[in-house]
């Protein structure tokens, strides 16, 4: 187990923002976790289970252990009709789905590209291009923080929402994710409603095809947080009542938005673009020219300028069409979890 101390958390997220953390230790195994959360030095300390950090927002230096997943591994068993693939949460998220292409495990490419350990997946559902990790996983296996013991759960029990999992509510604090089941059909059919796969014929489409596009399209889309540190989409594309859409057409008749359970959920991206808040900065931080719904470190940005560019979108989306956006993006204080809704009192 590598364990540092007063370390910089800057290369441990893709923000890439300087903050630092009291204690840093790369985890292995479930027996290092184990150890980490039974170590009696470490027992009043806060933890935090970090996989590449690219959902993350360090708002303050974190005084607590962070661990870094680093679980490894990854076993392919079939059945009649599946490919059941058991996956190491430290297992780095793209690589493993070039690799499931490439070895003919299909089904997770609509999901290339996006940043991420495998244990990490889970908790926000992640998705694009038409799937979510809920559609292709079988189960979770959590270490449980009460008796030390891992326990596996199905994926109805991981009761996964858009951007959403059990993980964030009840489970929240109280596990950590130490490997995924996905379930893969042998016989593969190809999701291609999503607007850039639509060109696809569906009845002579590659997965290969639909990973190299799906890559392409997020490429020219995105920012590389190689290159420009960001989280992705830093808030989620809200939801609104049926009403509250057709008010909103009548004043705004392109609004991007598409039925859901629950009303329509609107492009906050092209909410945020109409605000004319494209290529807006806040110190270091902006808005990006291409993309409005991620925010960039664009010049050594500091937490707080990303804060403040954040309440600043927020503001301007709500004054504007009466929409309250919800960051996707986690912020990490000193010792506990925060948001923009706590944070904003401090900033005014
Ligand atoms: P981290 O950021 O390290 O952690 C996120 C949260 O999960 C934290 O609260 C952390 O404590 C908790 N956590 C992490 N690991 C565990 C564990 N093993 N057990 C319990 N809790 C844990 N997301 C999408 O859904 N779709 C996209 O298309 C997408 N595109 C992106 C593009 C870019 C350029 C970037 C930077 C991000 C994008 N994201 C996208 C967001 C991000 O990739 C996902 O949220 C991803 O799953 C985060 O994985 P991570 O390992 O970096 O998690
Ligand atoms: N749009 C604009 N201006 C912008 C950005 C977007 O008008 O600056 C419009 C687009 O033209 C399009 C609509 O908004 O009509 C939606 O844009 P896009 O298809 O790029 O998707 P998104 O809503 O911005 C979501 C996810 C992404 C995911 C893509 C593809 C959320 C919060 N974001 O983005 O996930 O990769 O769809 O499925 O749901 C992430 O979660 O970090 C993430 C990147």
């Amino acid at each position: 187990m590598q364990i540092e101390t007063n370390t910089s958390l800057r290369n441990y997220h893709t923000f890439s923002i300087e903050q630092s953390c009291d204690v840093l230790v790369e985890v292995t195994s479930v027996e290092d976790l184990q150890q980490v959360y039974q170590n009696p030095q470490w027992q009043a300390l806060p933890k935090l289970m970090l996989g590449k950090g690219s959902n993350m927002l360090f708002t303050e230096p974190f005084k607590g252990v962070v661990m870094v997943n680093k679980l490894q591994g990854i076993e392919v068993t079939h059945s009649e009709h599946h490919w059941h693939l058991h996956v190491a949460g430290g297992e780095d998220w793209p690589s493993f789905v070039k690799w499931s292409v490439e070895q003919g495990y299909v089904g997770l490419e609509n999901l290339a590209l996006i940043p991420g350990c495998v244990g990490s997946a889970p908790i926000q559902n992640i998705g694009a291009y038409g799937l979510e990790i809920k559609d292709i996983c079988e189960y979770v296996d959590v270490l449980n923080l009460d008796s030390f013991t891992v326990s596996r759960m199905s994926a109805e029990e991981c009761q996964f929402g858009y951007r959403d999992s059990i993980f964030k509510h009840q489970l929240y604090g109280k596990v950590v994710i130490v490997a995924v089941g996905f379930k893969l059909s042998k016989v593969w059919q190809p999701r291609i409603e999503y607007g850039p796969l639509q060109s696809f014929d569906a009845t002579t489409v590659t997965a290969s095809q639909i990973f190299e596009r799906v890559c392409q399209v997020r490429m020219e889309k995105l920012p590389d947080p190689q290159v420009t540190g960001n989280a992705g989409s830093f808030f989620k594309n809200p939801v609104i009542s049926l009403q509250h859409y057709q008010a909103l057409l009548t004043q705004f008749p392109t609004l991007v938005a598409y039925p859901t359970d629950g009303g329509m959920k609107v492009a906050a991206g092209w909410l945020i673009d109409q605000c004319g808040l494209k290529g807006f900065v806040q110190g270091g931080a902006q808005v990006h020219p291409n993309q409005a719904l991620v925010l960039v470190n664009h010049q050594h940005a500091t937490a707080q300028d990303v804060v403040l560019l954040a309440d600043h979108v927020r503001r301007t989306v709500w004054q504007k069409y009466a929409i309250e956006l919800e960051h996707e993006v986690r912020f990490m204080g000193a010792e506990h979890e925060t948001n923009l809704i706590k944070l904003r009192g401090a900033l005014s």
